[in-house]
């Protein structure tokens, strides 16, 4: 099996702590990027030699897109892929692209999962962010595409952010758990360069929480979320009744995949590969003569601390066989092991090393413990 993902570079507004790859100013050549995207998806179909399971529509915002647009890329999926074993679409939603022409263009076209991203249900978060809704846009936006019939809807929410007191953060999210929702992502606010954020943190206008706070909004987080069902499978993400996206846990687990589009990341098991982030370069690339991604073959070493890195993250954890297929744990590791152990913050079963959920709050940390130099 294996996932594809698309990257639709467009968005309406910058939000202003957002650094993924996008561009405002795209009408001029959105037709010709999108063609572009079916170009490449063709030009790459024999790279995967699996059937399709899931596929990733993400951006940017892949909502922006016409019906036509969502076609071209589509067809060009389904004509040159093996698509028999596709059991989740995700189409990444912002809240004011969602209105029943949209809703029936989605459904029609085969996608079955949504991912909402209302960020805030506070109104002066919202503005600061530059968000292109309010709060009400945003419970609108899910209630219409459960009522149209989506059964999987995710919301994306952020957490960690300037002013939030506990009594606003818990309030919140005793709303977002009546929503009809089957997944939560929830993000810590990550201050990124070159962003408006970050020009508001250094010129002293936003002051980020402190770590103790964020920790106290994590814990709440998690706890609020398993009294109403939403069982935590990785540090960001919630599933109730065993909801939990397909295509993320593929990503976790190693399962490759092809990314489409500027910027797009692709996995095939031994090398991690990413296409240019520029739309204008990408948009006159000659897939087959010009130089228009970069790759990393992946070492041993990069592979066993990428284990670590993404499975430490999960419920599943790191499995034992796996560990054992590198040669086992060197000393030092399992001197760390020992030591998380009796921290409360690592637990291991017959077949695997996991996190407690007091782990979770250090996964990273505790990962880069068991990372080995890369040569
Ligand atoms: C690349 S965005 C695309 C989703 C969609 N365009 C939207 O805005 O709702 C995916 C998610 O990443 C999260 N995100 C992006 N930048 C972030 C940051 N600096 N800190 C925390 N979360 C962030 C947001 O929750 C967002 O919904
Ligand atoms: S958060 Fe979403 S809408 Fe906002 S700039 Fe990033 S990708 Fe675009």
């Amino acid at each position: 099996m294996a996932g594809i993902y698309i990257h639709v570079p467009f968005c309406r507004k910058k939000c202003s702590y957002c650094d993924f790859h996008f561009s405002t100013n795209f009408e001029g050549y959105r037709g010709a990027l999108i063609s572009k995207i079916g170009e490449e998806i063709a030009y790459r179909k024999d790279e995967l030699p699996f059937p399709i399971e899931t596929i990733y529509f993400g951006g940017g915002t892949p909502s922006i897109l016409h019906k036509e647009e969502l076609k071209v890329i589509w067809d060009s999926i389904t004509h040159h892929y093996d698509i028999s074993s596709l059991t989740e679409v995700t189409l990444e939603v912002n809240p004011e692209d969602v209105n029943e022409k949209n809703l029936s263009v989605w459904k029609s076209l085969g996608v079955n999962r949504l991912s909402i991203g209302i960020q805030s249900l506070k109104e002066s978060d919202l503005r600061w962010m530059n968000r292109a809704h309010d709060t009400t846009d945003g419970f609108r936006a899910v209630e219409m595409a459960k009522e149209f019939g989506f059964e999987r809807i995710n919301v994306d929410v952020i957490y960690g952010l300037p002013d939030l007191s506990m009594a606003e953060w818990s309030s919140a999210l005793e709303k977002v758990v009546l929503l009809p929702i089957d997944h939560i992502s929830a993000y810590c606010l990550t201050v990124e360069k070159k962003t408006a954020l970050n020009n508001f943190v250094e010129r002293g206008q936003i002051v980020i929480p402190t770590e103790d706070a964020i920790t106290e909004q994590f814990e709440v987080l998690v706890e609020k979320l398993s009294l109403h069902g939403f069982m935590q499978y990785e540090v960001s993400n919630f599933a109730r009744d065993g909801r939990e996206a397909v295509h993320n846990t593929n990503y976790w687990r190693g399962v490759a995949y092809s990314g489409f589009g500027p910027s797009a990341h692709s996995f095939n098991g031994t090398a991690r590969r990413w296409n240019i982030a520029n739309n204008l370069l990408y948009n006159r690339v000659n897939f087959s003569e010009d130089s228009w991604y970069e790759e990393e073959m992946l070492s041993t070493e990069n592979q066993w601390n990428e284990l670590f890195l993404t499975g430490l993250r999960t419920k599943w954890g790191v499995s034992k066989e796996v560990i054992c297929r590198f040669g086992g744990l060197q000393k030092a590791e399992t001197l760390k092991l020992e030591f998380w152990g009796n921290q409360n913050c690592i637990k291991e079963s017959e077949y695997s090393i996991s996190l407690t959920r007091k782990g979770m709050l250090l996964a990273d940390k505790i990962a880069q413990d068991f990372f080995r130099l890369t040569k």
